[in-house]
């Protein structure tokens, strides 16, 4: 089993680029299925989930080539199937964003349901609700999604119970073609909907309102393939930010939108770390000690649940005791449980964690429970007390591409091993 390895105490500082946004380059990919010809992606992430997705469009009769491993060219132009396998969603929830692309071109899909994950239930009854409001019906049997809309899409007003970032993107996509005009109300804000509602408007569609709450799709008869760059990922930038914050830095982070971030800096500034904005850029530093403060999340412009484990790693170490409320999803304080292995003092109550500070973490041998759980248990690594050990590193390896390079680049001890499975090392 591939481990990440860390011996805590080495300097960080220097500087990365992050890159295009997991979180809009699979449903950018997702929705080259409504434009028949070949569409190209650039500033598209090398990540595992990137590749999981270009299988399910390979599946679906799509061809891609892969150009300098960050640029895509995918042909649709022979898709002619509306069938995603088990195998691939259970492998990657963000599978169902096929949904809305294949009902738009072909007035049907059938996709497996997609299983729950470390942190949470992550239902759709929310796209499901919504898409019957346009017209589709549903099928659920043998783990598979039927969905059908024998009378074609037809516009109108869905009203979201949660600001979904996922079924706000299904129910842009399965409007585009709609007799009429559609509104998405109570629609997620995050920017990665904005880069989806520009690659739909620049193929042809008529999307206003991304990035507020209230979202309008005026039915077009056809999109066009364009060539589209993703946005830069300001989830992988905070993560490089908090890393200068918890380090001491600097860290200069390049190649997202600071604006995308706005709460985030905000927070961390109020912890005491030293935020300088740039241009696609912004560098973190600290001097004197990490500071407690509450931290709520919630849907964008909210605190993202996205940087929850990353500020919890800064917050186990600030002096004093703080609360973080996780209100978007329903476990996913499984970070905390291994980061009081490493002699963090964490209390969970619900969806609050109680954090009160301590000197000094200390390595020890963790498992990543999520995505960014991992990357903040590599966080924490480079200040522990001796050496960490993080197994499970594949969660890691779905949305952080050159991790350990990018982390070695800043000066860390951090080195990637395959060790059997039985004897993980022990850690000093
Ligand atoms: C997207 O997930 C992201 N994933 C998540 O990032 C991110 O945490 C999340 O948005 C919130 O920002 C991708 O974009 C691939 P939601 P998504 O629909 O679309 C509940 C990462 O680390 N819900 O906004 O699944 C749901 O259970 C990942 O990169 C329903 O109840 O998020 C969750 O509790 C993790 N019914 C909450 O809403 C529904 O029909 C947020 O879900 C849909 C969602």
């Amino acid at each position: 089993m591939d481990v990440i390895r860390i011996e805590g105490g080495h300097p960080i500082s220097g500087e990365v680029t992050v890159e295009g946004a997991k979180n809009s380059a699979l449903k950018l990919m997702a929705a080259t299925l409504m434009a028949s010809g070949t569409t190209t992606l650039t500033n598209v992430p090398n990540i595992s989930d990137v590749h999981t997705m270009g299988k399910v469009l390979k599946r679906l009769g799509a061809t891609i080539e892969v150009v300098n491993k960050h640029e895509l060219r995918i042909d649709t132009s022979s898709v002619d199937r509306w069938e995603t396998p088990y195998e691939l969603v259970a492998k990657m929830r963000a599978s169902t964003a096929v949904l809305g692309p294949l009902l738009a071109r072909f007035g049907r899909a059938v996709v497996a349901m997609p299983g729950g994950c470390q942190i949470g239930a992550r239902k759709i009854d929310l796209h499901i609700l919504g898409l019957e409001a346009l017209g589709v019906q549903f099928e659920f049997k043998h783990g598979y999604i039927y969905a059908s809309a024998p009378n074609g899409i037809t516009g109108t007003v869905v009203t979201l119970d949660f600001a979904s970032v996922g079924a706000t993107e299904n129910l842009m996509m399965a409007s585009v073609h709609a007799k009429g005009t559609t509104v998405i109300d109570n629609a997620a804000r995050e920017p990665e909907i904005v880069d989806l509602a520009n690659l739909l408007n620049e193929m042809g569609a008529h999307v206003r309102g991304a990035g507020s709450p209230l979202i309008e799709i005026e039915g077009v008869p056809e999109l066009h393939p364009v060539t589209h760059s993703v946005v830069g990922d300001r989830i992988e930038a905070a993560t490089f930010l908090a890393i200068g914050g918890l380090t001491g830095g600097p860290v200069r982070v390049r190649g997202f939108e600071p604006i995308h971030l706005g709460l985030v800096l905000k927070k961390f500034e109020l912890m005491g770390i030293e935020i300088e904005r740039g241009a696609h850029e912004a560098t973190a530093s600290r001097k004197g000690p990490l500071r407690p403060v509450d931290i709520q999340t919630l849907p964008y412009p909210g605190f993202p649940t996205d940087v929850q484990a990353q500020a919890m790693c800064l917050l186990s170490v600030a002096d004093g005791s703080c609360i973080v409320t996780e209100n978007v999803f329903e476990n996913r304080f499984m970070f905390a449980s291994e980061l009081d292995r490493m002699g963090a003092d964490i209390t969970i109550e619900g969806h609050h964690a109680i954090v009160h500070g301590v000197p000094q973490l200390s390595g020890a041998q963790v498992k990543a429970p999520d995505l960014r759980g991992g990357a903040a248990l590599a966080m924490a690594g480079l200040v522990a007390d001796g050496h960490t050990t993080i197994s499970d590193i594949h969660h890691i390896d779905r949305g952080y591409e050159g991790f350990v390079e990018k982390l070695k680049s800043l000066g860390a001890s951090i080195e990637r091993l395959t060790v059997p499975d039985e004897d993980l090392l022990d850690s000093e």
